[in-house]
This record gives structure tokens, sequence and C-alpha cells, in this order.
């Protein structure tokens, strides 16, 4: 596969998903969580769409894209959403929100809407068990009323 935009072979176990396999490669922002496709802690982008890594076969990577928080920490868009989350104190135990910042950097960078009900939408996928997710909409509002020209 590609991880995080460089090539990568690895040796899988027949049945492993997907999240094992990266969190063997050291990609520990993608978090275990229910490991059944529930919480959206171990959210990885695959050809550039969020996907529970959990419920993907690793096998399923082969000759795909796979990007991890990792892989994001100087894109302009992660970063100016990151600051945002810091900004808006946005994190409480921050389990969950790697999965949360990839599925809402996802929305973002596809032109996606700032309105607050279409971001609990694209938030549907991810559970905060410290159930904080009022400052993180409003952090993702923000980066995505900017991407937009000031527009929601
Ligand atoms: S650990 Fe994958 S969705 Fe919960
Ligand atoms: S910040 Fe703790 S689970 Fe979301």
């Amino acid at each position: 596969m590609e991880l995080n935009g460089r090539p990568q072979t690895c040796e899988i176990a027949p049945g492993a998903n997907l999240l094992h396999v990266l969190r063997e490669l050291r990609q520990f922002s993608v978090k275990l969580g229910c490991e059944t496709g529930d919480c959206g802690s171990c959210t990885v982008l695959l050809d550039g769409e969020p996907v529970n890594s959990c419920v993907v076969a690793a096998a399923r990577a082969h000759g795909h894209q796979v990007t991890t928080l990792e892989g994001l920490l100087d894109d302009p868009l992660m970063k100016d959403l990151q600051a945002r989350m810091v900004a808006e104190a946005a994190i409480q135990c921050g389990y969950c929100s790697p999965g949360l910042m990839i599925s809402l950097y996802a929305h973002i960078k596809a032109g996606g809407s700032a309105d607050e009900a279409v971001l609990r939408e694209a938030l549907t996928g991810n559970l905060c068990r410290c159930t904080g997710y009022v400052k993180p909409l409003a952090a993702a509002a923000a980066v995505a009323t900017e991407r937009r020209g000031g527009t929601s």
C-alpha cells in the first residue's frame, strides 16, 4: 500500500484488520475502541475517504492509499483544524480526537458545509465518550467557513 504518501509493504495474518496492521506500523493515532465499526476512533482515509479501519480487511489496502493523522501533520488544512481545536479547548481525554479530526478534515477538504447540522451529520460515525461534541463542531465550523470564503 501507500501509507502516508510512501510505499509500505508488510506481511499480514489472514483475516487481520487494517487497524491492527496500522498500529503495528506505529500509527498510534489509530485507536482501538469498539472493533465493531461503531465508534470511529480508528478512522483513517482509504483513497481519501474516511473508513473505520477496524472493519476493513488489511488485505483491502493492497495497492491503495492509506492516510492516518500522522500523515497529515504538515497538511495546511489539518494544521488549521488542530489550531482551532486547541483554541476552542475542544479535546478532553483525546481518545476520540484523531478519528474525529480525520472525519472533519475529510468533510472540509471535500468543500463540505459549515452548517452545524451538516457537520453533525459528518460526525455521526464518531463517538466521544467524554461527550465533547460542541467545541469540535465549533472549531470545524470556523475552519470550514474560512475555507469557503466566509460562507457556511
Ligand atoms: S474501533 Fe473501529 S469503529 Fe470503533
Ligand atoms: S475527548 Fe474523550 S472520548 Fe472524546
